[in-house]
């Protein structure tokens, strides 16, 4: 059966990085999967992660199995990271483990599935590349909405409210809490309250992926977003990652937070989660959520991981400046929304020949859809991929 098998399409985001890893070229530089780097262009592991690691390998006693729900101290740790650590909707919340923030949108889209098959999700046009395919392979039913003007870098969002306002209380809502991947553009406050009230209005569930809290303004400010709508809505479900914010990439940790309308609610649905848990990955790794529990637990570990966490957003806004004040010495003006936008990553609004362009002839590498990873920008590298961008946009 499997000779006759066509080759699948290679996957926008991984795919890149077999290409970068195949180029010789000593200059190369990768700006395409989502990994924070460091001034020297490494992906660091981070101090308070070490000495996490090495507490356990002092102090772990057992590798035995845990269960589905993942690691207790980690589910309540993340419940209050995600949620406010004084916040009432707490009490009507669970969290459990899942493999990665992936991990945790699959089961969040397996469990809405599996309560109504027939059920559409609306995401916002451009998401992360990997959003749709998750949820048509869930078997809901993708509805892209109006979010962001491309070519004047800006949100649309009188188009967001007009094309959400058809959603009723059978569908979900796709929204990222902060840093949006790709375009780095978030709603104000002002945005959020109204989609807060549209929310209440028409009964959608919104489903919201939190992939980089800590990345735009702070932890708690970047989670603003999900305790307005815990606050005013019953229900609500959380992807959260520590993918990037503890750089625990490989290690696959991340959760699922769900709340509901009572505390029993809430209890019921991650009854239900398990179950899609169990029958498919049966139970998530336990080392990644070990040490973010670790740290989170410790007061020690946890202000040195802030403090790092710190140091990571302020190095991705420097970048954000100095790539923008590099265009600029190349002629290319009208991208100073760039200096403005938030987290990881932004899109260039450049044409398929022209990211092809940058690749070939510059060995500067991004996503298909003319993203960057603005955290894989560096003092040596960014003057030369300013003017390779310059270059390539001229044609
Ligand atoms: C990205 O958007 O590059 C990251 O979220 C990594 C991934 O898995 O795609």
């Amino acid at each position: 059966m499997f000779a006759e098998l066509p080759t699948p399409p290679q996957d926008p985001i991984l795919g890149l990085a077999k290409l970068f890893a195949q180029d010789r070229a000593d200059n190369k530089v990768d700006l395409g999967i989502g990994v924070y780097k460091d001034e020297r262009g490494e992906v660091p592991i981070l101090r308070s992660v070490k000495q996490a690691e090495s507490w356990l390998a002092a102090h772990q006693k057992s590798k035995s199995y845990l269960s589905s729900i993942g690691n207790p101290d980690f589910n309540r740790l993340i419940g209050e990271l995600v949620l406010g650590a004084e916040s009432d909707a707490l009490r009507r919340s669970q969290t459990i483990q899942t493999p990665g923030g992936t991990g945790a949108l699959r089961v969040a889209a397996d469990l809405l599935h599996k309560l109504r098959p027939h059920r559409r999700i609306f995401i916002p046009s451009r998401t992360w590349a990997n959003h749709q395919p998750l949820f048509l392979a869930a078997g809901l039913e993708v509805v892209p909405y109006p979010y962001y003007d491309v070519t004047r870098g800006e949100l649309q969002f009188e188009a967001v409210l007009a094309a959400l306002a058809e959603m009723t209380r059978e569908d979900v809502l796709l929204l990222h809490g902060c840093c949006q991947n790709p375009t780095g553009a978030d709603f104000d406050s002002a945005q959020w309250r109204a989609i807060a009230e549209l929310l209440v209005r028409t009964g959608a569930v919104p489903l919201v992926d939190l992939a980089y809290q800590g990345f735009a303004v702070g932890l708690r400010e970047d989670a603003a977003a999900v305790a307005l709508l815990a606050s005013r809505l019953p229900e609500l479900l959380v992807a959260s990652s520590c993918s990037k914010n503890f750089a625990l990439y490989r290690e696959r940790v991340g959760a699922l937070t769900v709340i509901g309308a009572r505390e029993a609610d809430a209890a019921t649905a991650r009854a239900h989660a398990l179950i899609v848990a169990r029958t498919n990955y049966s139970m998530p790794p336990d080392h990644g959520a070990a040490i973010v529990a670790c740290i989170l637990g410790s007061d020690p570990l946890r202000g040195e991981w802030e403090q790092e966490l710190r140091a990571m957003r302020e190095r991705i806004k420097a970048m954000r400046v100095q790539l923008v004040a590099n265009l600029e010495a190349h002629g290319a003006r009208d991208l100073q929304f760039l200096a403005h936008q938030r987290g990881m990553f932004a899109l260039l609004g450049l044409s398929a020949q022209a990211v092809e362009a940058l690749r070939i002839r510059h060995h500067v590498y991004i996503t298909g859809s003319g993203r960057i990873n603005v955290a894989g920008l560096t003092p040596d590298n960014v003057a030369r991929v300013a003017a390779a961008i310059a270059a390539v946009r001229d044609g």
